[in-house]
């Protein structure tokens, strides 16, 4: 579901801007619907989710209308439409990696930070879903972690409790860095 309008104005930054218009000249003129896909992954990677706003803002730069982004948006489930944590833990539930503990997996996950899927921990730092396959069926059960989308394979539940206090060691480290 596509989230509530905030007042908020959305700027992009100039470095933004040149990254789109970079994407935007590989298309001939009048195609530049056609990096709409790039520029909504660049946007998420800016603004942690892609809200009405920050879509409304992509389709004035593309001159389009938002109802092209929002179809988009709405149809590639790799897109945020609510707020997520820093990290995202994405855990593979289809079929092959349900049979090796997907979703003990997931249960382990939820009850260790604290919050129902698609859900926020109080801290901000994360967020988890089920996803559907990603192509290491051989290797369940798998956890992705986006931006940058590192797989993480074989999971346990040890191995899940040592990445959570790493990526947690790692933010407190930047932060007071
Ligand atoms: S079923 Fe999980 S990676 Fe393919």
């Amino acid at each position: 579901m596509l989230s509530v309008k905030n007042n908020e104005p959305i700027t992009f930054q100039e470095n933004l801007i040149h990254q789109f218009d970079d994407i935007v000249k590989r298309y001939p003129e009048g195609r530049q619907k056609s990096a709409l896909l790039p520029i909504l992954h660049l946007v998420q990677a800016e603004f942690g989710w892609l809200s009405v706003d920050v879509m409304d803002k992509v389709a004035e730069y593309l001159s389009i209308e938002s109802i092209e982004v929002y179809e988009v948006a709405t149809f590639y489930t790799m897109f945020f439409l609510r707020p997520q944590g820093k990290y995202v833990l994405e855990v593979c539930r289809t079929g092959p990696c349900c049979l090796v503990g997907a979703e003990r997996i997931m249960k382990h996950i939820e009850n260790r930070l604290g919050v129902k899927e698609n859900e926020v921990t109080a801290d901000g730092l994360f967020s988890w879903r089920g996803i559907e396959c990603v192509a290491a069926c051989g290797m369940g059960p798998v956890l992705q972690i986006g931006p940058e989308y590192t797989y993480y394979e074989h999971l346990t539940e040890e191995g899940v409790d040592e990445l959570i206090d790493g990526l947690r060691n790692k933010h407190t480290i930047n932060t007071k860095s």
